[in-house]
């Protein structure tokens, strides 16, 4: 049974007529936003709004309406997946490097619930090594005050070449021992010069929905 799949559609129970609902990106809020478009070409009226490119061209072919971030009065529920959730719902995201948009998304929404299949269930923060966004430039010299943190870093590739977000920024994917305090590293990552946000997201989930082993739903909140 596909777990990613359970736990994704489980959040489309939470979503009502009316509402704006910000859509995460990654293969487990993929089939929220499928199950959301089968509830759109049944009839369920929302406006969505995307957080990466790939979701908002998911969003489209399932004709799910969507709104500009600024020309709505809130979002009411933003749904998104997770590398790794803490004991205190305190999360690692950016595995595909939506991360920022993710980030302003969240942090807007008056809830925010996260899918995760239990794999991405953990006692400590920081197996999944933690994106950092930065600016293409001077990237290495930003790199290099992040690694005098104690982590290990890696610029991200694609084909060779460094990886591009959406925002046309670089991603350096941070290998810190463990991450005993989040919220610490967050805003000294967020300090540097050159990093745009970093993949922590400290206090923001309102709900994490995963499954036990017998695939039945549990909610943490
Ligand atoms: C995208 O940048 C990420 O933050 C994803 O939300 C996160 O990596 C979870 O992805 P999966 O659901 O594909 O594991």
């Amino acid at each position: 049974m596909n777990e990613k799949k359970i736990v994704g559609e489980l959040a489309a129970d939470f979503i009502e007529d009316g509402m704006v609902v910000g859509l995460g990106t990654g293969s487990t809020v993929y089939f929220t936003i499928m199950k959301l478009g089968a509830l759109v070409e049944a009839g369920l009226s929302i406006q969505g709004i995307p957080t990466s490119v790939q979701t908002a061209e998911l969003a489209k072919k399932l004709h799910i309406p969507l709104a500009n971030m600024d020309e709505v009065k809130k979002i009411d529920i933003a749904i998104d997946g997770a590398d790794e959730v803490d004991s205190h719902l305190n999360l690692i995201k950016g595995g595909g490097g939506a991360l920022v948009r993710e980030k302003i998304v969240a942090k807007a929404a008056e809830k925010f619930i996260v899918v995760a299949d239990p794999s991405k269930m953990v006692k400590t923060l920081g197996a999944f090594p933690l994106p950092v966004e930065v600016v293409p430039f001077g990237a290495m010299q930003t790199e290099n005050y992040i690694r005098e943190l104690q982590g290990e870093t890696k610029l991200r590739l694609t084909n060779g070449k460094p990886f591009q977000t959406d925002n046309g920024n670089f991603i350096i994917d941070c290998s810190f021992p463990s991450i005993t305090k989040p919220q610490e590293l967050e805003c000294i990552l967020n300090n540097i010069p050159g990093v745009v946000d970093n993949g922590l997201f400290v206090g923001m989930a309102d709900r994490v929905i995963t499954i036990d082993t017998g695939h039945k739903p549990v909610l943490l909140d």
